[in-house]
């Protein structure tokens, strides 16, 4: 079996398993109250380069959940990409945990909400002394697609959300990919821009269980504690979530995880882009790779036991839409091997 379905089907790292063994000693303050949770959020403070306010939780889901909750009241509405997965992959979790705000779909562009589209959508929002009010933006960075919004991308988008006094999340599931990628330094990638809260992603590039939510804004995040009390999302051993967030930042490890990961994936998209009956919707960026195969070779793929996730051709915005081909995403994590990637390359040769 070559297993190409996410990143979080992956094993977790030693550095990781060690920073839990070490911590697995004696007795230690509960619900966060304790030096290893503080030395968590210095380090992600330090990482920002801000003074920020840092909550960890255990999944992705509660991760934005509880981020959106706090930015937006639940008569509120947050603006998102059609493909997003708050909107399409959540079962309603951040409805549900800001007790009813309403996600409000907007047509996105190889999974990037282009600046006019929002524009237009804000501008006809409701606005009468009764209606739902325009409250937030959420976008992926990566987005749902693998691509990286560029500066300019979202300094066009966010200058319309400040504009209309909108609150911003960005959901940082890869962020790490795009760190990776780009080079840049997180602070330039996030507040420098005008975030006020990431969901910091870490399980899908090598943590067991954990994810942070980090308020740049730190007015935003009065209410956090009971919000994560509340939604059962406050963990009384919280050391466990924290010597995770340790182990993945300390000595860069999160760095170099994603940048073998999106190694892997650029080998990956290259050996695949040989072969012309394969064709590729947009470019690679982190370490995901779509592709649109014909339906003859997905299910040789299958037989032959290659491990992959169909995609949402939602995703694909009506690009190259039809009954013949089907739309893959397969996705490279830190230990995907050279093996595994020729030896996919040298099975689709014989197909
Ligand atoms: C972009 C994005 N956001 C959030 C999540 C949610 O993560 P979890 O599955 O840990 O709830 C995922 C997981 O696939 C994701 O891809």
């Amino acid at each position: 079996m070559i297993d190409f379905r996410s990143d979080n089907v992956h094993s977790v790292p030693d550095q990781i398993i060690n920073a839990l063994i070490d911590a697995n000693k004696g007795t230690i303050s509960s619900y966060g109250g304790d030096q290893l949770t503080k030395k968590a959020c210095d380090l992600l403070s330090k990482t920002f380069n801000k003074d920020l306010s840092s909550f960890f939780v255990s999944t992705g889901t509660a991760a934005n959940s509880l981020a959106l909750s706090n930015i937006t009241p639940p008569f509120g509405t947050i603006f998102c990409g059609e493909d997003s997965h708050i909107y399409l992959e959540e079962c309603n979790a951040p409805e549900f945990f800001s007790n009813s705000a309403k996600l409000f779909p907007i047509p996105t562009a190889e999974g990037k909400i282009i600046a006019e589209d929002l524009n237009r959508y804000v501008s006809s929002h409701p606005s009468d002394k009764f209606d739902m009010v325009a409250s937030s933006l959420s976008i992926s960075q990566a987005t749902e697609c693998g691509t990286i919004y560029t500066e300019k991308e979202i300094d066009r988008i966010f200058r319309i959300a400040k504009q209309k006094n909108l609150n911003i999340h960005m959901d940082g599931a890869r962020f790490a990919n795009v760190v990776a990628a780009t080079n840049k330094n997180p602070s330039d990638l996030t507040w420098g821009l005008g975030v006020d809260v990431l969901s910091f992603g870490a399980t899908k590039n090598g943590t067991l269980s954990a994810e942070a939510v980090l308020f740049f804004n730190k007015e935003l995040c009065e209410n956090m504690n009971q919000y994560l009390k509340r939604s059962g999302h406050l963990l009384s051993k919280m050391r466990y979530l924290s010597v995770q967030i340790i182990g993945y930042l300390e000595n860069d490890l999160w760095l170099e995880l994603a940048k073998k990961a999106n190694y892997q994936a650029n080998k990956l998209s290259r050996e695949l882009k040989k072969f012309d009956f394969i064709t590729v919707p947009w470019e690679r960026e982190i370490n995901e790779v779509f592709l649109l195969i014909p339906n003859e070779l997905e299910k040789y793929l299958e037989k032959n036991n290659i491990k992959f996730h169909e995609w949402t051709k939602v995703s694909l915005n009506k690009k190259c839409v039809d009954d013949k081909s089907k739309f893959i995403r397969l996705v490279t994590s830190y230990n995907t091997t050279d093996d595994e990637i020729y030896n996919l390359s040298e099975l689709i040769t014989r197909y």
